[in-house]
């Protein structure tokens, strides 16, 4: 088929549009003219459709602003801060400073289904700790303008409760966000949301309409310091609610932490096999010799044709199990009836049996056992209950940064993402925070790859809120913004906390002597595309002339950067930001400059020269499925459709 010539994407990418697609390749009979007929989609869902007015669901003023947030295209762009950075050329790990709603939609086309695990701490509603945006039309650079803040951000509106839409706005900030979140994770991929009791009600609601009430795993409770001024009851628990994308993938994902003996003890039984009381006796022998005497490892003493088990009652907990006869295929005599009843139906006995997963004995006045394989007990997977001491870390941050204070409040502990991290099992994982305050995910990831020399990598993403010290804070807020003011000031940097979470990501690497321990920095900018100003009065034609003729001739900003450019196109065309960008020049007299961006397969080249010949295009040695971008005014029509055959042609 051939191919066509293509603008290069001027935004991120269309959501409702991409599902529209999907909705046509599954329904096309519901479709004409290229839009949905609802009576057709009622007609082939038939039963399906609840036509009650009154439905189940979590309603609030401005959910319709939140779809709205989702539909409108991020026009932004990531420009690289190699300055920034730390090892920009050899690391996989991002930083990005920017409102994270933009950013997520500009990760969409080369993330989407490629993260692993999200873990996010947004800010929990407290009255005065969100920034909302409310326009969905302007860029994030607009919005700054318009609302009077500086490049660095600084909190825009406090959240009041006495503002009639306490709830309502938080939860217009969150949904899209986490929709796009969903989006970008792997089908068997895990995401943690931490919370309090402000809204953890509202975000199980909004948590299950975006992935699914069924795939919904554990509301964990993280237990640390009890709160100042209790009444009634002394509140020391926050949570953390955990959602995976699709709970069958996941199941299939071996999530937990394996315990390091179960390879050696494997290795036992299959030396040994068939003869299992050898197998029994090298079993003892190991626990001896490793110490594991008395940890709960050494019950796995046994083995047969299956591999090593340990067993236990098969009687009911709760005492209150049934008590039919059921007979031992051993002897063909009634088995001995537990006192509390059988722990399982007579359906699953049976499937039991089938499995090998009861231990019959020979004598029929002892009661028969059930047995776990070692291979099937993953008993070091995440406890729904964690004590955590969250001094610890404020310690931790204040040595790392040198200073009396924290200049950072409530970090997140690092054992508690640690385990979350770790419970993936997952050494090539890639971790996304989008709300990443100090950079604890960074840190996190950095001590885990040093320990088990893992690969995973992270994104993290962080507002440039702006720090400073304002009425209405509390004594201990103000000396924690006083600390970070001092520190950057100290360092010379400005006064936002992304600048606190790239410094502590920098110095956390420092601990460590293996792994990956750099980042690579991106800053969420205006785009150098030229934007289409919207021109209100009717009888301008002159204006409007003006603005066609620049589209035409200057489609890029005045004094745009080329770098910047080619990060655009990288980031809209859907190449990793871990892509390997270089220059260089086409052989020949004119000397045209190329860039060359590079993703594993994906290759794309970029000229911002004024004038190309179809020879000097032709000399680069593009492949079919190459990306070629050049400005729409440096080809000729013949030389464009020449080369549209050869590979992808975008034009700017
Ligand atoms: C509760 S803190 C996260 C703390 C973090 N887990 C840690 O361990 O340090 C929430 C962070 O989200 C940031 N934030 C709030 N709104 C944001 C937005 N729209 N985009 C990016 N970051 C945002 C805040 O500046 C704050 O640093």
């Amino acid at each position: 088929m051939p191919k066509s010539i293509k603008k290069v994407a001027m935004t991120s990418e269309d959501i409702p549009e991409e599902k529209m697609v999907e909705l046509k390749q599954i329904f096309p009979s519901a479709f004409a003219e290229g839009k949905i007929n609802w009576e057709k989609l009622k007609l082939t869902l038939g039963a399906e459709i609840d036509e009650k007015v009154e439905k189940y669901g979590l309603s609030w003023a401005g959910k319709a602003n939140a779809f709205k947030a989702i539909r409108v295209p991020a026009t932004g762009t990531l420009i690289p801060q190699e300055k920034e950075s730390v090892d920009w050329d050899k690391t996989e790990n991002v930083f990005i400073e920017g409102d994270n709603l933009e950013v997520l939609k500009l990760l969409q086309k080369h993330y989407r289904e490629q993260i692993k695990m999200i873990y996010i701490d947004p800010p929990y509603n407290t009255g005065k700790d969100f920034i909302y945006k409310d326009n969905f039309t302007e860029n994030t650079s607009d919005y700054y303008e318009r609302t009077g803040q500086s490049k660095d951000g600084v909190k825009l509106t406090s959240n009041l409760e006495s503002n009639g839409r306490y709830h309502s706005d938080w939860l217009t900030m969150m949904y899209p966000r986490l929709f796009l979140a969903r989006n970008l994770l792997r089908e068997d991929g895990v995401i943690f949301v931490s919370i309090d009791d402000n809204e953890v009600a509202n975000l199980r609601l909004i948590m299950d309409e975006i992935f699914g009430e069924e795939n919904f795993v554990a509301q964990i409770v993280i237990d640390g310091t009890p709160k100042n001024d209790p009444y009634v009851v002394s509140t020391s628990h926050e949570y953390c609610i955990v959602y995976v994308k699709n709970l069958d993938a996941a199941k299939l994902a071996g999530y937990g932490l394996t315990n390091p003996h179960y390879s050696a003890i494997q290795e036992i039984w299959v030396g040994n096999q068939p003869d299992y009381k050898k197998v029994e006796s090298k079993l003892k022998e190991y626990f001896l010799i490793n110490n594991l005497k008395s940890d709960n490892l050494s019950n796995y003493k046994f083995a047969d044709e299956d591999g090593v088990y340990r067993i236990g009652p098969i009687d009911d907990p709760q005492n209150s199990g049934p008590k039919d006869v059921r007979l031992n295929p051993l002897t063909g005599k009634p088995c001995k009836i537990p006192n509390r009843g059988w722990s399982c139906t007579i359906d699953t006995w049976s499937e039991w049996i089938e499995d090998n997963l009861i231990q019959f004995p020979h004598d029929d006045m002892v009661a028969p056992s059930k047995k776990t394989y070692i291979y099937s007990d993953r008993t070091d997977v995440l406890r729904s209950y964690n004590k955590v001491q969250t001094r610890k870390d404020t310690d931790h941050l204040k040595r790392l940064f040198g200073t009396p204070i924290t200049p950072f409040s409530n970090p997140k502990p690092r054992s508690v993402i640690y385990d979350f991290v770790k419970n993936c099992n997952d050494k090539n994982l890639t971790v996304l925070d989008f709300f990443a305050g100090s950079g604890t995910v960074g840190e996190a990831v950095f001590q885990i790859n040093a320990q088990d020399d893992g690969k995973r990598n992270f994104i993290c993403v962080q507002l440039p809120e702006m720090i400073k010290i304002e009425g209405g804070m509390s004594n201990k807020e103000k000396k924690v913004a006083k600390a970070a003011i001092d520190f950057l000031t100290s360092i010379n940097k400005p006064l936002n906390v992304a600048e606190i979470s790239r410094e502590r990501i920098r110095r956390a690497g420092e601990q460590f002597s293996k792994g990956d321990i750099g980042f690579k920095s991106y800053e969420l900018s205006k785009s150098n595309y030229r934007q289409w100003n919207t021109i209100t009065d009717k009888d301008d034609e002159q204006k409007l002339k003006t603005q066609m003729q620049l589209f035409l001739e200057k489609p890029l900003v005045d004094g745009y950067d080329e770098e910047s450019v080619v990060y655009e196109v990288l980031v809209k065309e859907g190449f990793s930001l871990n892509s390997q960008v270089s220059q260089s020049v086409i052989p020949g007299k004119l000397g045209i400059k190329v860039w060359q961006i590079i993703d594993g397969e994906r290759r794309m080249f970029v000229t911002f020269a004024k004038k190309l010949t179809q020879e000097q295009a032709g000399s680069l040695g593009l492949v079919e499925k190459d990306i070629f971008v050049c400005l729409d005014s440096a080809l000729d029509d013949t030389t464009k459709v020449n080369l549209v055959r050869n590979f992808n042609l975008r034009v700017i």
